[in-house]
């Protein structure tokens, strides 16, 4: 433990921070070059545009600057940070990890730093570890950064994958609460099924859209439900509900089984595409921005991505 610390009751979510690249990729420009169409992507999808990373928008700058803008937003001073966690499944080499330059760069200078790789449900596991580490006492203030290039790992003349993906970075900050603020993790995974999203050994994100549809369609609604209930909140009373962005026809779909009847369902995905990690974080800080939700609100998020791997929690707004 941190000399210095008490342990906290419980954790919550204190900020939130998003980065999106400036550059903005229509489904109109996607048909210059791949036998699609806006109608087709729009209809399948939800997808009406994305955002794609310039040249020095690295994963790296990207989590900074969404992970300054959180540390902003909570009113923390960087040297309170004891941890910070990169999620992300893009970062152009295996070692070093980012995090610690992620750290260096928010001038968190006491914190450990370290990688996480879940794919697109990174951000769930990112958050719970986050949750866990204040909650023991092992950081007072834990930063929570999920960013993605991946416009560097897709094949762009496959029109199945390449009107999916995009660029982006979102950020918490997770501390200490005297009430629940961030619930159990409902999590799992099946390594069976590890060939449906993966990378070909030329290096582009290959996929089986029909299975994984399938798969989502089918799996996701019981552990939505089980996520709401290891945090003892009844589906209809979710302010919000926060899935990953892989397309809007999967978010319909699982929010329908839920029966989150007073949610509103997060449709970042028509404006930002599938930034895999990054997604809930992005979705769940345009909600707020929007004033969509509010603080206190209770969000059900959902990550799930290649593994297969999945995770769950209710969250308090901050
Ligand atoms: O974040 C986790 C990773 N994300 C995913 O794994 C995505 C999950 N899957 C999906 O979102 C959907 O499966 C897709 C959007 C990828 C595909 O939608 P779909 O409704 O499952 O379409 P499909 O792949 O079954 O294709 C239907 C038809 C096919 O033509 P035929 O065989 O019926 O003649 C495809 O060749 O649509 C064709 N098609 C396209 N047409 C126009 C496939 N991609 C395109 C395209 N534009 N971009």
């Amino acid at each position: 433990m941190t000399a210095g610390l008490t342990t906290p009751a419980y954790s919550r979510i204190i900020g939130l921070g998003e980065y999106r690249p400036a550059r903005t990729l229509t489904n109109d420009d996607l048909c210059q070059t791949l036998d699609t169409s806006d109608a087709w992507i729009r209809q399948r999808t939800g997808i009406a545009r994305r955002q794609l990373a310039a040249l020095d928008e690295s994963v790296i700058s990207m989590a900074s600057a969404a992970s300054t803008k959180a540390l902003a937003d909570a009113g923390v001073d960087s040297a309170r940070v004891g941890q910070v966690v990169l999620a992300s499944c893009t970062m152009p080499q295996q070692i070093p990890g980012g995090a610690a330059r992620v750290a260096e760069s928010i001038g968190a200078i006491h914190a450990g730093a370290y990688d996480l790789n879940a794919a697109c449900a990174g951000f769930g596991y990112a958050l719970a570890a986050a949750s866990d580490a204040v909650r023991v006492g092992s950081a007072e203030y834990v930063v929570v950064a999920a960013s993605e290039r991946l416009s560097d790992w897709i094949d762009w003349t496959d029109r199945s994958s390449a009107i999916l993906f995009a660029d982006g970075a979102g950020a918490v900050v997770v501390g200490p609460s005297a009430t629940p603020g961030i619930g159990p993790l409902v999590s799992g995974s099946d390594g069976s099924a590890s060939r449906l999203i993966e990378l070909t050994e030329a290096g582009h994100l290959r996929l089986d859209g029909p299975a994984v549809f399938r798969w989502a369609t089918t799996a996701l609604g019981d552990i939505a439900r089980r996520a709401c209930d290891a945090a003892g909140v009844a589906p209809n009373q979710l302010a919000a509900f926060v899935p990953h962005q892989a397309n809007l026809r999967i978010i319909t779909a699982i929010a329908r089984q839920l029966g989150a009847t007073e949610a509103v369902i997060a449709d970042d995905i028509v404006d930002a595409g599938n930034t895999s990690s990054a997604s809930i974080p992005l979705a769940l800080a345009r909600l707020r921005r929007e004033g969509k939700v509010a603080a206190g609100d209770r969000a059900l998020t959902l990550a799930f991505g290649a593994g297969l791997t999945w995770a769950g929690t209710v969250v308090t707004v901050p």
